[in-house]
């Protein structure tokens, strides 16, 4: 990184002295470092440097994301826990100076945030239609000249509703001003609820209703859950540490030497996973089931429950819930061979997820389930390179693609989208209250302090945002999705030759 900055900053002066090229080198090497490692605002290095070089106007930097990065901590006092108003104003900037104007193309589930809003996208969205959606929400949230203001309907489970709009703050503070005004309702259950059948012929009316997950019979706008930010009460830490523990699990046991078998672990009590149980024999089936006991690793300390540590088996089995289930993106993390058993809910991310690219797709009725695992590990561990291929490129997706950056750039796109079909002016609801990273931070413990601390973005983003391509045509997302159904088929296929032929 050094000699690339050194690089780049030396090249108009080529021909000059090198000597001078050297001095000056070592004076932006010195402040470089001082800025890494001896706390030294970054700002203020960064004069120093133009100083140091008079007449620069010619000098390029090409990275300068570490020189112009500023720091903003949390701003909190001890008068802070006896009044409302606990956001510090004149501290956070509030309007957003990228240094580095480089571009780039959002990553292809971008595409779902067209979709998602796609039954406003002609007519628009009325005060009415968004406060029709309160009956179904949680909680109002609105963004008024960067500030954000919420009103709390009803209790959420554990702190879901807090660490999603903990994520919100954390946008506005990425990319403070760009944001324009909004007014969402959130739903922060588990199922989707705007049915789509209430509103055929009609869907325009729909009240338009952000959630965390959706389906083919739902209006439900998608959002990233949560889990990306942290799930204290069980101890996950958000996605972006967690992301780094699971590449590193992923190179303790290389594939070949991992256990040959499927594997799942998780509460087997929640909707439709009963099924699995029957599943579980290595000898018969090549599956593996764990239950996990969430009271039980509350008390131990979730000492078994170190999702990196899990990155063991060749393949892993993903199977959702009471709806989408947050553990989709460790599963897949983990360089094994996802076993997706057909979702019915998906989440931002996960439509975009192609079965035998990134996954390997499974029957989800409970008659062919277990035919469907064994005939997966048996060619998996005959075909041990192909299986790797596709464990790879299920980890590289969620490695490479759900990246935090890549997450808050969804949320910003969706929102703006979102935004621009407001046909009113959002105002401050009388029930609801400022709030800010100070408010829901200063005055936490634990594990909630800690993790929200750990997935607090500390200042603004030097980049804009990727840039979001125009909606797909419908015929496009259609062949899509075909696409995908006609490889499930010919897997079902596969499964029902090979049982037959006892293989
Ligand atoms: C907050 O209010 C309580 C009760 O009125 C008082 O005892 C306490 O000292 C106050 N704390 C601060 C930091 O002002
Ligand atoms: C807003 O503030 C009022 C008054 O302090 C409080 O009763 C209410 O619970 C707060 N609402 C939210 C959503 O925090
Ligand atoms: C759908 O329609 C039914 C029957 O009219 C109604 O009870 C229900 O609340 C509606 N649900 C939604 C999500 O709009
Ligand atoms: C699955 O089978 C193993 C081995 O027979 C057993 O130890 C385990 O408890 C079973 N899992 C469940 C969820 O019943």
């Amino acid at each position: 990184m050094h000699s690339k900055l050194v690089e780049a900053i030396t090249w108009p002066f080529k021909r000059r002295a090198s000597t001078i090229i050297l001095f000056y080198a070592i004076l932006l090497i010195a402040a470089f470092i001082g800025t890494r490692y001896m706390n030294v605002p970054s700002l203020a290095a960064t004069r120093l440097i133009r100083k140091a070089l008079p007449g620069s106007k010619q000098i390029t930097i090409t990275k300068p994301h570490i020189l112009e990065k500023k720091d903003f901590p949390l701003q909190c006092t001890p008068e802070m826990i006896n009044t409302t108003q606990t956001c510090p104003s004149n501290y956070y900037p509030t309007t957003f100076n990228p240094t580095d104007l480089s571009t780039r193309m959002c990553p292809e589930y971008f595409k779902w945030i067209h979709e998602d809003l796609q039954p406003w996208r002609d007519n628009g969205i009325t005060r009415e239609m968004v406060e029709a959606a309160r009956e179904h929400a949680f909680f109002r949230l609105v963004v008024i000249d960067g500030k954000v203001y919420w009103e709390k309907y009803r209790d959420a489970y554990q702190t879901r509703d807090v660490f999603t709009i903990w994520g919100i703050l954390q946008l506005l503070r990425l990319y403070p001003g760009k944001l324009p005004d909004l007014d969402i309702m959130f739903e922060a259950g588990d199922v989707p609820v705007v049915l789509k059948s209430n509103y055929t012929g009609h869907e325009s009316n729909a009240p338009p209703l952000f959630h965390y997950c959706g389906d083919d019979d739902t209006l439900d706008i998608v959002f990233p859950d949560w889990s990306f930010w942290g799930w204290p009460e069980i101890n996950i830490k958000g996605w972006e540490g967690l992301k780094k523990d699971l590449a590193e699990g992923n190179n303790r046991v290389p594939w070949m030497n991992r256990l040959p078998f499927a594997f799942w672990k998780g509460n087997a009590d929640m909707g439709d996973r009963i099924k699995l149980l029957q599943c579980n024999s290595t000898d018969q089936w090549k599956t593996q089931i764990a239950t996990q006991d969430w009271d039980q690793e509350t008390k131990l300390g979730f000492k078994s429950s170190n999702l990196a540590d899990q990155c063991v088996h060749r393949y892993k089995i993903y199977i959702e819930g009471i709806a989408w289930s947050v553990s989709e993106k460790y599963i897949l993390a983990c360089n094994s061979l996802a076993l997706l058993v057909t979702p019915k809910w998906y989440e931002f991310f996960t439509r975009s997820l192609i079965p035998m690219k990134h996954f390997w797709p499974i029957n989800p009725d409970p008659d062919n389930l277990c035919k469907s695992l064994k005939f997966a590990v048996n060619w998996g561990n005959k075909h041990t390179e192909k299986a790797q291929k596709i464990g790879r490129a299920g980890s590289k997706f969620v490695q490479e693609q759900l990246t935090m950056d890549n997450v808050y750039d969804y949320m910003f796109h969706l929102l703006n989208e979102y935004a621009k079909l407001l046909k009113y002016k959002p105002t401050v609801p009388p029930g609801a209250n400022e709030t800010c990273s100070e408010g829901m931070a200063c005055f936490q413990e634990g594990l909630q302090r800690q993790f929200r601390l750990d997935n607090m973005v500390k200042g603004p983003s030097n980049k804009n945002p990727c840039d979001l391509q125009p909606p797909q045509e419908p015929q496009l997302i259609k062949t899509f999705l075909d696409k995908q159904d006609s490889v499930r088929r010919r897997v079902d296929g596969w499964v029902a030759k090979g049982s037959a032929t006892g293989d």
